[in-house]
């Protein structure tokens, strides 16, 4: 049985004060908190077994190495790819993607085509402007409606056998909207595209399967569900990643080196140059026992009431706008007071504890696209309460008596 009060003990964090007041953390798609099961693992990892891994003989190294293939066994096992060295190790979803993006650069040319969407985090426009200047392939880009939704019936008209490359996020980090993926997916392939989901924040509250969404590529940050930062993985499928490139060159990611020619190392260690972060693979595993432990289906019913809770609540209050209204939506709210800038509420709410974003939420063109300087955006975890709602409304009612 899901008990929100039971899950609050597992993290320690949510016993702080900030400004003396009980810390309300409503920044999840910025950053999930850590549970103490997790942070054991951590602990344990530097008090106990602390080594490099995949090189020494001793039992520390080998004990490290260990660790750390099992948990991308268990990466494998959650995402249901069909082999473990289809998973990746990365520092996050920013460095796969562009190690995708550097990797097409070898096997696109001008008049190639690649479709992102209007919905994107700058780390999913960026990386593919710079793959287009070096390649001479084109951008081009799948609008959204006054909801917040991708409009399909554009996205087919810009799909030809030119598309070589989809990009596009699960979720959107500043509205919310989930995007219809699979249907992304069968289109693009139907023209021999290649298609990258952005999983960055549907890893939270989904749990996704790579094979049954056929995607060639999913990437995602460990940080977004329960683990460390600078951990994250690529999937990709088996027949892609040994078409690309390597990445980054360096120790790990070869076979045999001399000056005359060097070969590389098989999957998945031809991407994985270098010490990685040993202890945030394996504190990334954890976080994905954890939150398996929950379970999906609970967590996504549970954020899914308290979306609507606080939908209502703060539709409510008079001259507030929500930007995103979507029916396929996880619960982050992004919103603006008439007349009153973002960043103001912000500053009020987290003289009250209440910790929020606000800005463009590295997402100007949507920004754009509704002609606003940024919002304040509440993002919800499954440790989170009905009771911080009805807080972080009084503090919204607050701040615009207090700025009107
Ligand atoms: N991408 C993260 C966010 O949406 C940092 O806040």
């Amino acid at each position: 049985m899901f008990n929100v009060e039971h899950i609050r003990q597992d993290f320690p964090i949510l016993n702080r004060q900030v400004n003396g007041k009980p810390l309300v953390y409503f920044d999840n798609a910025a950053t999930s908190q850590t549970p103490q099961q997790v942070i054991d693992v951590i602990v344990d990892y530097y008090s106990n077994y602390n080594a490099n891994i995949h090189r020494g003989v001793h039992s520390l190294s080998q004990e490290a190495t260990d660790a750390y293939e099992q948990a991308r066994l268990k990466i494998q096992k959650h995402f249901n790819a069909k082999h473990a060295h289809e998973i990746i190790y990365t520092s996050g979803t920013t460095h796969g993607i562009n190690l995708i993006a550097n990797g097409f650069s070898t096997l696109l040319k001008k008049g190639d085509e690649i479709i992102v969407s209007a919905l994107e985090h700058h780390s999913n426009i960026v990386p593919w402007q710079m793959l287009c200047e070096r390649s001479g392939a084109t951008l081009k880009v799948i609008p959204m409606n006054l909801e917040g939704e991708l409009i399909m019936s554009e996205y087919d008209k810009l799909l030809s056998e030119n598309t070589k490359l989809v990009f596009v996020n699960h979720i959107s980090n500043a509205l919310g909207t989930i995007n219809p993926i699979k249907y992304i997916i069968d289109e693009a392939h139907k023209v021999g595209a290649a298609v990258l989901i952005d999983g960055a924040q549907s890893c939270p509250h989904i749990k996704p399967d790579v094979q049954a969404l056929d995607v060639d590529f999913y990437v995602v940050s460990a940080h977004k569900m329960c683990g460390p930062t600078g951990e994250g993985m690529l999937y990709g499928k088996e027949e892609w990643l040994n078409k690309l490139p390597p990445y980054q060159g360096g120790g790990e990611m070869i076979a045999e080196v001399s000056f005359e020619k060097t070969t590389y190392a098989d999957l998945p260690h031809k991407f994985e140059a270098g010490t990685p972060n040993i202890c945030g693979g394996i504190a990334f595993g954890a976080a994905i026992d954890y939150m398996n432990g929950i379970g999906f289906d609970a967590i996504a019913a549970y954020e899914h009431e308290l979306l609507e809770y606080a939908t209502i609540k703060l539709s409510e209050i008079e001259g507030l706008k929500i930007y995103g209204t979507s029916k396929h939506k996880t619960s982050v709210i992004s919103f603006n007071l008439d007349g009153i800038h973002p960043y103001d509420v912000g500053t009020i709410l987290d003289k009250l504890g209440i910790a929020v974003r606000t800005g463009h939420h590295c997402a100007q063109p949507i920004m754009d696209f509704y002609k606003i300087p940024g919002t304040v955006r509440a993002s919800f975890a499954f440790y989170n309460t009905k009771e911080e709602i009805d807080a972080l409304v009084s503090g919204v009612k607050k701040a615009k008596m207090m700025l009107s």
